[in-house]
């Protein structure tokens, strides 16, 4: 047990002296201690991979923001580089991703060519005992998007395309990668996982008819499969929160980690689970006092004195200040509950 385990507790909805905090991308190029690392490999997929470094930049935010959990460094694109899709970073253009389009190219998923992501969480729990690790996943339709489209995409056409048109394919190929993803988090439960998070970012361009059809279905399986296999805290982030909340509280999930579409005060009159977020982002671009406002702003909405965890509605950017960063989290740390 972490000797800070607020995330735990409040996750279980069991008291807390205060609010925990952890951030999306809370390891990244927004800092110096970052970038300084991320010179000494080619490219990111290396560092992934690199399991020392990896470990030394998933410790990063614990040491210099004083977060109440780590996030374990690697991305959510590894196990699909598992499964013979070529994947690379460039330089601020996102990933890329090249495969021929056929369900058969895809090689089945076998969790040890992952090994390096078991070995990380086994390194951050060895070296520290202060807060709880959490590992990951995307979740299938992510995935998949990243899959058809080969990269970010704005409005996810050929995704849609492809599973309104093939619906037989698109359901083998989420089967397959949902598989994958079972046995992917399983490993990093048994490699000592406290916490899981898996990764929906990709869901806000659907529509609620298809988010119920082509999402719910593989997420549910995945979820509940996870929640059989063991009883460490899952959390479900998904963008997109205020259309497809309805159904998100029906997932076998500990918590729901939320975007900024939804009134958190209101979310928390639809659920009994713990909820996650919901920060807008880009206030960290405003003036330290604004920052400070909305975030006391938001804690002050929050009508449940545990089961809440307070993260961004999405990740961290790589041009916000580390200054910023670290005022947001001292203001949730300093947030009295009584
Ligand atoms: O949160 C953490 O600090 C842990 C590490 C983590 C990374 N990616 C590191 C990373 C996690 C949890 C992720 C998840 C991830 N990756 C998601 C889900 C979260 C979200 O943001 O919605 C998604 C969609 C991805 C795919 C991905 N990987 C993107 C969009 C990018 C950014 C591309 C860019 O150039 O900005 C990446 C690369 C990536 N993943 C970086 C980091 C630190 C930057 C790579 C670099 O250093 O060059």
């Amino acid at each position: 047990m972490p000797k800070n385990d607020l995330l735990l507790r409040s996750l279980r909805k069991e008291p807390i002296e205060r609010y925990p905090v952890w951030l999306m991308r809370q390891a990244g190029r927004y800092m110096p201690q970052y970038r300084e690392i991320r010179k000494r490999v080619r490219n990111f997929l290396e560092l992934c991979k690199n399991v020392e470094l990896a470990t030394e930049i998933s410790l990063l935010p614990l040491r210099l923001l004083g977060v109440d959990a780590v996030i374990i460094f690697s991305d959510i694109l590894v196990p699909l580089e598992a499964m013979g899709v070529e994947v690379s970073f460039q330089e601020g253009e996102g990933p890329k991703l090249r495969w021929s389009g056929r369900y058969e190219d895809l090689k089945p998923y076998s969790p040890e060519e992952n090994a390096y992501v078991y070995e990380v969480i086994k390194r951050v729990k060895s070296l520290q005992d202060e807060v709880p690790v959490i590992g990951f996943s995307g979740a299938p339709f992510t995935l998949f998007s990243y899959l058809i489209e080969g990269g970010a995409s704005r409005e996810f056409r050929k995704t849609k395309l492809f599973m309104w048109e093939n619906p037989k394919e698109f359901k083998r190929i989420m089967e397959l990668l949902t598989e994958a993803l079972i046995s992917y988090l399983k490993e990093q439960i048994k490699a000592g996982a406290d916490v899981i998070q898996v990764f929906d970012s990709w869901v806000n361009n659907l529509s609620a008819e298809d988010y119920d059809e082509y999402v719910y279905p593989f997420t549910n399986y995945l979820l509940s499969e996870i929640k059989s296999f063991s009883d460490v805290p899952v959390i479900y982030f998904f963008r997109g929160s205020s259309s497809f909340f309805d159904t998100a509280v029906d997932y076998p999930a500990d918590a729901l980690s939320l975007d900024w579409s939804i009134d958190i005060a209101e979310a928390f009159n639809y659920t009994d689970k713990a909820l996650q977020g919901n920060l807008e982002p880009t206030i960290l671009y405003a003036r330290e006092e604004v920052i400070k406002e909305r975030t006391l702003y938001l804690l002050k909405r929050v009508p449940v004195k545990t089961g809440y965890v307070f993260n961004l509605g999405h990740g961290l950017q790589p041009d916000m200040e580390f200054k910023k960063v670290k005022l947001l989290v001292d203001t949730v740390k300093s947030f009295p509950l009584t």
